[in-house]
């Protein structure tokens, strides 16, 4: 069974949709780099120039009919900068559940081969995290996300290191993260319990009416000592950051149907980004061709 098939399981099948995040909306956007990368990467989109991009916010269910509110929901925001293209897909927890892709497997297993909601299934996941200790910390994270008031109000990781390329050749490992501009903002989750499912999509629409929308995109550097290959495990808080740059959400696209069939891989990078070791990233590449391939074909 391959990681594409055990989320078919988990979520049922929803013909057209994405296996995961299922549920989410494309909007105009355009990124204004601050000049502070240029000296440490020669990726075009980082240095001077504005460019246009496309953002994906969603829900993180399979199920497209999941109610977006009452219950802590991870929750995406994946861009693609349009001049070069590259993508840039984040979650709205800091580390990943899993270190390994055949550890994701065997979570995605142990979750699936239980009835949802139920006592067995709870016993897996506990049994999962005994077994891997490193993927505590994104369990609690994920069981603690408050409800957002907005996807405008949302801190969002790309959670793996990737390595930066700069002008005179030398490479650095970095990771992500986007600031919302507005700050975070919350609700009781007892107050979100009736939310419909896509109930923050129509938010951040019609909130575009009213106000702008735009993120901080701060980029964080390693220390030497640094785990690159493990995204369960974050690095100190310590280490040196830069702003990279703004992105502003303008308005949703035009061709929502054009944009939602597209893929946001984290792995197509531009020239002055580079993979690193994580072997979690790598295997990404696959899975979102294959939950592709599958939805493009209907299925
Ligand atoms: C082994 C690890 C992972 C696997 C197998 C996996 C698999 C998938 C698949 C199959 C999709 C649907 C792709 C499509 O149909 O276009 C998807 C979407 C998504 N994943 Fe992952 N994923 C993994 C890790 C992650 C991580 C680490 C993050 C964030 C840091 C992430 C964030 C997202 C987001 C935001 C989307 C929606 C993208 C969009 O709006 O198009 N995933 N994932």
């Amino acid at each position: 069974m391959t990681v594409v098939d055990a989320m078919e399981r988990m979520s049922g099948l929803h013909p057209g949709f994405r296996r995961t995040h299922a549920l989410g909306r494309c909007y105009d956007a355009v990124f204004t780099p601050s000049g502070a990368a240029a000296a440490y990467t020669t990726a075009a989109h980082l240095r001077s120039e504005p460019t246009p991009a496309i953002v994906r916010y969603s829900n993180t269910a399979g199920d497209p009919a999941e109610p977006d509110g009452g219950t802590p929901v991870v929750r995406g925001m994946a861009v693609k900068f349009l001049s070069p293209e590259t993508d840039l897909v984040s979650l709205n927890v800091p580390v990943f559940m899993a270190s390994t892709p055949a550890k994701f497997l065997d979570m995605t297993r142990a979750l699936t081969d239980q009835p949802k909601g139920s006592r067995q299934r709870a016993d897996a996941v506990i049994a999962f995290i005994t077994a891997n200790p490193e993927s505590a910390h994104a369990f609690q994270e994920a069981a603690t996300i408050p409800v957002p008031e907005s996807y405008a109000t949302i801190r969002f990781w790309a959670q793996h290191a990737f390595v930066w390329v700069g002008p005179d050749g030398t490479c650095r490992f970095v990771r992500y993260r986007w600031e919302p501009d507005a700050g975070l903002r919350h609700l009781r989750a007892e107050d979100t319990a009736d939310w419909v499912p896509g109930h923050l999509l129509d938010e951040l629409t019609d909130r575009l009416g009213r106000a702008p929308v735009s993120f901080t995109l701060k980029v964080q550097f390693a220390g030497p000592e640094d785990p690159t290959a493990d995204p369960t495990q974050p690095w100190p808080d310590d280490r040196p950051e830069i702003d990279a740059g703004r992105l502003e959400i303008v308005k949703p696209v035009a061709d929502q149907e054009f944009w939602d069939r597209t893929v946001f891989d984290p792995t197509r990078l531009t020239d002055g980004i580079e993979l690193s070791d994580d072997p979690v990233l790598a295997y990404r590449k696959q899975a979102y061709a294959e939950g592709h391939r599958r939805r493009a074909a209907g299925r």
